[in-house]
């Protein structure tokens, strides 16, 4: 008998039950073809439940979440909720109090996906971003004095410890040598500018990089220009690392290089705790109980799950089941024009995994 894991799932609002029911089809499909078994465990956290009771997310969240292996969540956010509470109040909060300080976001093209980029095809787009997950602006440092007055004050810092700076490139480095690819790594920030902040980081990178990766070759780009070479010149990348807010900015760009929020999905992960994985986009409230929303980002961040869990053989043979249904079945990854239905591209993703 092999291993069993335990796994939270989130499903959220909008379409994030859908999607992330065909993850756990997905997963159950893996696991029975790799011989290891998932429970999972629901959790109702999302604009519903804070609706009906007031309460966006329990006290005893965070650590009831600390009992499982693994996180996977279907999308946060309701059309009858202000922006911002369910986001600050369930998905940043989970973020924070799990110490998920990694949100890596993979921009990889699967076979048979347009993008927008002319002339780019799987080969130039596979890279990592590494976006720091725990600080920055995300901190909520500041305040806000005579508000509403014509004299109105709003500060908000962006903030890093070295501890954090140094934790963060760690990862982006140890990922470069395990991609063992390019063997490269873009520090991606804003030297010319944020002298304190990106000096830091930019001080770090390089000590880091001489004393302990000497095979790994460092790139850096200012935040403006990665964006242009991430649309002319994506071949360039293996792995970027970056701040919270750059990096919340620059792989939406990614992400839509990759056939857009369809398809592309993240983890928050904290190596040495309980790691979160999520389709990046967001509920679809439009799309909601329709079954034509694409599944696939919720999937794919299903892969990334079990390749945090170590089976990596499981997460290959998913990754592939996708490529294969992207190159010949998908028509297109746009909600509505699949071809399939919510349901039928799980089941098509599922049967792909074989045996
Ligand atoms: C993301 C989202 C979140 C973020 C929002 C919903 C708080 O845009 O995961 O990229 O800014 O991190
Ligand atoms: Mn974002």
């Amino acid at each position: 008998m092999g291993k069993s894991y335990r796994i939270a799932v989130i499903p959220g609002d909008g379409t994030g039950p859908e999607v992330a029911r065909e993850a756990v089809k997905v997963l159950d499909a893996a696991a029975a073809a790799h011989g290891f078994t998932l429970a999972f465990e629901t959790f109702d956290y999302g604009g519903d439940r804070y609706l009906r009771t007031g309460e966006v997310l329990p006290e005893s969240a965070a650590d009831e979440m600390r009992a499982f292996d693994a996180i996977l969540l279907g999308a946060i956010g309701h059309p009858d909720v202000k922006p911002g509470i369910l986001e600050k109040g369930i998905l940043l909060r989970l973020r924070f109090e799990l110490d998920q300080y990694i949100n890596l976001r993979p921009v990889k093209l699967f076979p048979g996906v347009e993008t927008p980029l002319k002339d780019k095809g799987p080969e130039e787009i596979d890279y990592d971003v590494v976006r720091e997950n725990t600080g920055d602006l995300y901190t909520g440092t500041g305040g806000v004095t005579m508000r509403g007055t014509p004299h109105e004050v709003a500060v908000q810092s962006a903030v890093y410890t070295r501890f954090q700076v140094d934790r963060c490139l760690r990862y982006a480095f140890e990922l470069a040598r395990r991609r063992n690819r390019r063997k490269t790594v873009a520090l991606c920030g804003k030297t010319n500018v944020l002298t304190y902040l990106y000096d830091l980081w930019e001080r770090a990178f390089h000590e880091m990089g001489e004393r302990d990766y000497p095979e790994i070759r460092r790139d850096y780009y200012h935040v403006d220009a990665t964006c242009m070479w991430m649309v002319k010149n994506p071949e360039w990348f293996d792995v970027i690392v970056t701040g919270n807010m750059f990096g919340d900015i620059i792989t939406d760009l990614g992400a839509i290089t990759q056939g857009g929020m369809g398809i592309a999905a993240g983890g928050n992960i904290n190596p040495e705790g309980v790691s979160m994985f999520e389709p990046i986009g967001g509920s679809a409230p439009k799309y909601t109980g329709k079954n034509v929303i694409n599944p696939l980002a919720a999937i794919c961040a299903g892969a990334m799950l079990l390749r945090h869990l170590g089976e990596e053989a499981a997460a290959d043979a998913v990754e592939r089941s996708v490529a294969a249904a992207t190159a010949t079945k998908i028509k297109s990854l746009a909600a509505g024009r699949m071809g399939h239905s919510t349901t039928e591209v799980g089941d098509l993703i599922a049967e792909g995994i074989g045996g």
